[in-house]
């Protein structure tokens, strides 16, 4: 799960796409295109609205997207279009490009939508982020299940 920063969109994403799994099945991380908040906790606004549905937060810290994520991971959810394209642009081979996805298309396919950055506005903001997040990680555990 990728937006920029790390602390507000990717983090909810990893928290909700965790619960919904088995964890001895399905490994699921969270990192940022930026570097400003490496070492840092989530949002407490994140942390605030992923706990009102029992969803924990606490135990992640910012990392930096890097080139391994590329051979570690199966799929790379990007949060939004600027992120995506970021995401690409570390890309070298064809492999690896096929496994970027932006998230919101597992709910819409091909409609490109944008989980929006919530990081400047209220709570309402990351009411709305998780809510698209809950939706869009349901659809992807229910794959993962379906793949076994
Ligand atoms: P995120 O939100 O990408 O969802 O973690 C942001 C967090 C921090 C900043 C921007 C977006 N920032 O500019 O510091």
């Amino acid at each position: 799960m990728v937006c920029l920063g790390n602390i507000c969109r990717s983090p909810i994403a990893e928290g909700v796409l965790q619960s919904k799994v088995n964890s001895a099945l399905v490994f699921v991380d969270s990192a940022g295109t930026a570097a400003y908040h490496i070492g840092n906790a989530p949002d407490k606004r994140s942390i605030y609205i992923a706990s009102k549905y029992n969803v924990n937060l606490k135990n992640q810290k910012a990392r930096k997207f890097r080139v391994t994520d590329f051979e570690n991971f199966d799929t790379i959810y990007a949060m939004d279009e600027s992120n995506y394209q970021n995401i690409l642009k570390l890309a070298k081979k064809n492999a690896h490009i096929a496994k970027v996805k932006l998230i919101l298309n597992e709910v819409n396919p091909l409609s490109n939508h944008s989980v929006p950055d919530p990081y400047y506005g209220g709570t309402q903001g990351f009411e709305k982020v998780y809510m698209m997040l809950e939706e869009a990680c349901s659809i992807i555990a229910e794959k993962l299940q379906n793949e076994r």
